[in-house]
């Protein structure tokens, strides 16, 4: 804490704050019109995440987005080969990127269009499915996690908005947190007791790096489906990548971090670790640093998690001073599995705390694919 800082601790910090300060604006002074895009031959070819997920052909089926975030979960279904009805969200900075990447979607967001609190869903009435990600904090080891309490827990709205549009089917996408013991009561008394008169309900977790993200990151998913028939077909996504034969097939071997960004072979490559959860942690922050466990990781990586760069140029003109990659919000955009034509909004913080709350969009693209499957479309 700054108030517990010796003044000689405080004026060492301003002067390296000041120093480093000084570095930047020096280098991104002289350096950044060299390091433009397209000189920077020492980089190989990146990871084409539209390969994780090549678009499938519309089937027909329909699906509303509830708190879409920048994203990842629409845009997982729009590759699945639904189509997109609507998006509700409430920050303003996501409706943007939803409708600067897909003028043509509807995109209800902000305050008033956009709070799934205020939303009536009879509108949507006989939709074929509705995904959503309800916010995490009050589950997520980063926060509190004090679940039913929290006034951030919008299940209910989930909830209600599944019981007024009665879609065919729902998926809903959480923190691990969730199905920890200490909220099997939440999930019964808000999610299942709810639910389960009209809905057969899975649940499972799925790692990302095991749908070719070249990153360590887990989410929950609970699948519902209003038909017994639905529910009969259903089976989970089966990993895509792994390190070795699974029991339903050969995978693609995994990700790994510096080969996804194209970057030299260093003798050392592993899946990134989990970028920061988006939103949370310090305001205005420009790191992707989850844990310290993991800085570890980075450093063996020789990738620098912290003061991510808003274009590549700038983060080749920018150096940290131990000589590791920097990295831009183009090189999060790939480790989280997004297209590298899909453009967030706003200032860095804004981007990452973006991706950050995302679903990695490979992995939404096999839920969805299992679903349609499910439906008996594809
Ligand atoms: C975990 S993120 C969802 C990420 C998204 N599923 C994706 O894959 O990119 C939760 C989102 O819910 C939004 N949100 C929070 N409260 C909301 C509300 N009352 N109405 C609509 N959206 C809300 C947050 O702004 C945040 O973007």
């Amino acid at each position: 804490m700054a108030y517990e800082l010796t003044d000689e601790q405080r004026d060492r910090y301003r002067a390296t704050a000041i120093r480093s300060q000084l570095r930047k604006q020096e280098l991104l002074r002289f350096h950044v019109e060299d390091a433009e895009e397209g000189n920077h031959q020492q980089f190989g070819a990146r990871l084409d995440v539209n390969d994780l997920m090549p678009q499938l052909e519309a089937h027909g089926l329909a699906s509303l987005s509830l708190f879409s975030g920048g994203g990842g979960l629409d845009l997982g279904f729009e590759r699945a080969g639904y189509q997109h009805v609507a998006s509700f969200e409430i920050l303003d900075i996501c409706g943007e990127t939803l409708r600067t990447n897909r003028p043509t979607w509807d995109i209800r967001s902000g305050a008033e269009a956009g709070d799934v609190r205020s939303a009536r869903f009879s509108a949507f009435r006989g939709i074929d499915l509705v995904h959503g990600g309800p916010p995490c904090q009050p589950f997520s080891v980063a926060g509190k996690q004090a679940g039913a309490s929290d006034p951030r827990n919008m299940w209910p709205d989930f909830v209600r908005c599944v019981l007024q549009a009665r879609p065919r089917a729902f998926v809903a996408e959480n923190v691990p947190g969730m199905l920890d013991r200490k909220f099997e009561s939440f999930v019964r008394d808000n999610i299942l007791t709810p639910l389960e008169d009209h809905y057969t309900i899975f649940r499972f977790k799925l790692p990302a790096h095991e749908f070719g993200v070249p990153q360590a990151r887990r989410r929950v998913f609970f699948v519902g489906f209003r038909s017994k028939r639905d529910a009969a077909r259903w089976t989970p996504p089966a990993p895509t990548h792994g390190e070795t034969e699974t029991l339903s097939g050969p995978v693609m071997p995994y990700n790994l971090a510096r080969q996804s960004l194209g970057l030299p072979d260093i003798g050392f490559d592993q899946v990134a670790p989990t970028l920061r959860s988006g939103f949370t942690g310090p305001r205005n922050t420009t790191g992707v640093l989850n844990s310290k466990a993991s800085l570890n990781i980075w450093n063996q990586l020789r990738v620098w998690p912290n003061g991510v760069q808003p274009t590549p140029s700038m983060a080749r003109a920018y150096p940290p001073e131990n000589g590791h990659f920097r990295m831009s919000v183009a090189d999060c955009t790939l480790l989280q599995g997004f297209p590298s034509d899909w453009k967030f909004s706003g200032a860095v913080y804004q981007a990452l705390g973006q991706i950050g709350n995302s679903v990695c969009p490979p992995v939404a693209y096999a839920v969805a694919r299992q679903v349609a499957r499910a439906l008996g479309v594809s």
